[in-house]
């Protein structure tokens, strides 16, 4: 590269590019006078063990660090994916008194640490260098320690989100040939479904954190196109409620924590409607009006356009589906234009393995309609659970769930709107 292609970067073009690196998020603190002072970093890195430092890049004009001086005892507090509204006080320059309602308590050297901090490093400094247009300051670690057990706040192309462990949430890819085994096992059972019931019967299983339709069964004469087998999905709330109804309260949080508050799902109704697929042993997804853009971005995504932005479009149009997913239960007088109807298939050591869906219902369908598709569905599925338990040389350890839906007059409550908001690090 020459030096003249080095000066034409631009700021914008500087920031986007480095915006694909991902950072955690921290909150500096220092005492200055008798106040305290925060100033948030997505610079925080760890530096050396031996003598043990750490690292954070303040902006040079910032006018935060300029009020820090130059801190002789600071903490570094890293936040968590539950403090987005703090780090969000203390990044604005429009709040006057950031630490309004922040419990905190003094460090040995009495600086603040943060109650919220996943982590804490209280330094005393060691260097300051010269950064550009930010000083790169070194800090030597005097105590650290961990702090509330919860995910880290991480930041990435201009939103904040958080960490979901591969390993927990999805299985490698390796996995898919398993999936695919065991989609195989229950084929039959798909067809037979498929052909009963005049829908289309789909596997879908959890890869690489997507919900992927991996096999179909389409009732006879009936040519499907474009097929819903490669169609992938975010592993995102509302969609993928089969695997996490069952699954370990770590894994539960995790797939509720995808969607914070801003995206207009409150944790608690997700955990009202994981808690009716477990009573109901089934998944029920009623048609919204965004669905025809759901369905334009899926097959953006199926084409292999598969750009972020598809991707977040697909998340956004996904949360304004918002209560017609898992929605309350359903009134028994008037048509149910339902959209999907899933049960889970559960291996041999109680996980849900693959969820059998049908789609393509006629277009209204009255309440008894309903309760017969999801009571045959259930029905193929806990047969399908037994084959592939079976079939794996093991006895299921888990017995598939009750079916339990209490007829209910009651209405559907309306879905919140998504928003979401924006910085960016300085
Ligand atoms: C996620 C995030 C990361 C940030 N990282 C840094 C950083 O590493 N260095 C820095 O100087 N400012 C960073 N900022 C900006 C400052 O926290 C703060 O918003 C800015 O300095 C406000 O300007 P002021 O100090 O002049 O009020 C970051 C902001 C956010 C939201």
């Amino acid at each position: 590269m020459r030096l003249s292609d080095v000066a034409a970067i631009d700021a914008e073009r500087f920031r986007r590019v480095m915006g694909n690196y991902p950072t955690g998020v921290a909150i500096v603190t220092t005492m200055t006078a008798d106040n305290p002072i925060g100033m948030v970093v997505g610079s925080f890195t760890s530096v050396s063990l031996d003598p043990p430092l750490v690292a954070f890049l303040p902006d040079k004009s910032s006018s935060t660090y300029r009020r820090m001086g130059t801190p002789q005892r600071f903490v570094v507090n890293v936040l968590s994916s539950e403090h987005e509204a703090l780090c969000r006080q203390f990044a604005s320059k429009a709040v006057t008194d950031k630490w309004s309602g922040v419990p905190w308590r003094p460090s040995r050297s009495g600086a603040p640490i943060l109650e919220a901090a996943v982590a804490w490093v209280e330094c005393s400094l060691h260097t300051v260098y010269d950064g550009g247009d930010h000083d790169i300051v070194l800090g030597r670690v005097v105590s650290l320690d961990t702090g509330s057990p919860a995910m880290p706040l991480l930041f990435f192309q201009g939103g904040y989100g958080r960490f979901s462990p591969l390993s927990l949430m999805a299985p490698a890819e390796g996995d898919l040939l398993k999936h695919v085994r065991i989609a195989n096992i229950v084929r039959p059972t798909m067809e037979r479904l498929a052909a009963d019931l005049g829908v289309e019967c789909v596997a879908q299983c959890v890869v690489n954190d997507e919900l992927a339709s991996i096999a179909n069964a389409s009732p006879p004469g009936r040519v499907l196109a474009p097929s819903r087998v490669g169609a992938r999905l975010p592993f995102v709330p509302p969609y993928g409620s089969l695997y996490v109804a069952w699954a370990d309260p770590a894994a539960i949080d995790r797939w509720v924590g995808k969607v914070t508050r801003s995206h207009g799902i409150s944790r608690e109704r997700l955990m009202e409607s994981l808690e009716r697929v477990r009573q109901r042993g089934w998944s029920l997804g009623l048609v919204a009006d965004v669905h025809p853009e759901v369905d334009e971005a899926l097959a953006e995504l199926a084409r292999g356009d598969d750009n972020r932005d598809t991707q977040r479009r697909l998340i956004s149009l996904m949360q304004e589906v918002g209560d017609l997913f898992e929605p309350e239960d359903l009134d028994t007088t008037t048509s149910h234009h339902v959209r999907s109807l899933g049960a889970p298939v559960f291996g041999p050591d109680g996980a849900v393995e693959l969820a059998l869906k049908l789609y393509d219902f006629p277009d209204a369908l009255t309440y008894q309609q309903v309760m017969t598709y999801q009571a045959r569905l259930v029905e193929a599925a806990r047969d399908a659970s037994d084959l592939v338990a079976g079939a794996l040389g093991k006895a299921a350890v888990l017995s598939t769930p009750k079916v339990v839906m209490e007829p209910s007059r009651k209405e559907q409550s309306h879905h919140g709107r998504h928003e979401r908001g924006h910085a960016s690090p300085g």
